[in-house]
């Protein structure tokens, strides 16, 4: 799949928006990962507004792509939709790997800028949009049209693969 191998962060955008179309494609990918028990713990929060922004920037302090980035996605975990503690971090990591894959096949940039496990940063934001005790910040994904290419890498390392036993 060539978008594996293509996509990197982005992290400055251009002034065109993400249509309405590209936005339902990329929460489409995002809800179809995998998830623990199929539970499917992921919510999503769709951020426009530039002072909500900024409140982020005050706090999180690599979310710089935040200040040219045409929306953002807060992807969060119900803890309460877990058969079993702590899995929704895998389940929304998947779904927020998806949702980065289909940016990359949509032509659009992408990065994933953290929060959990940072308690601070997904204090702040729970505060301010509001979450429900349940409702984690897992992590916002700035989205936009790439103002620059940024090169492939390749990161394959034989060596760190292990047959049977370490
Ligand atoms: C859990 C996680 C948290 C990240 N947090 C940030 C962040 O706060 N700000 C940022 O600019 N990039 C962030 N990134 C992006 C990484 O810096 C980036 O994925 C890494 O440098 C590899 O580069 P690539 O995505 O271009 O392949 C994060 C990535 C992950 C997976």
């Amino acid at each position: 799949m060539k978008e594996i191998f293509s996509r990197r962060s982005i992290r400055k955008f251009t002034e065109e928006p993400v249509s309405d179309a590209h936005l339902e494609k990329l929460l489409r990918a995002a809800m179809n990962a995998p998830s623990a028990c199929n539970e499917q713990p992921w919510e999503f929060i769709v951020l426009k507004n530039r002072d909500t922004f900024k409140q982020i920037r005050t706090f999180q302090r690599f979310s710089a792509p935040l200040d040219t980035a045409a929306l953002a996605i807060v992807v969060c975990g119900d803890t309460t939709r877990q058969k079993f503690d702590g899995f929704w971090v895998q389940d929304c990591s998947a779904a927020t790997q998806n949702l980065l894959l289909e940016a990359e096949h949509l032509g659009l940039g992408a990065v994933w800028m953290g929060l959990h496990p940072i308690k601070h940063w997904t204090d702040k934001m729970k505060a301010l949009l509001n979450l429900p005790e349940q409702i984690m910040p897992l992590g916002i994904i700035a989205l936009g049209h790439p103002a620059a290419r940024v090169e492939p890498a390749d990161r394959y390392l034989p060596e760190r693969i292990h047959f049977e036993k370490w």
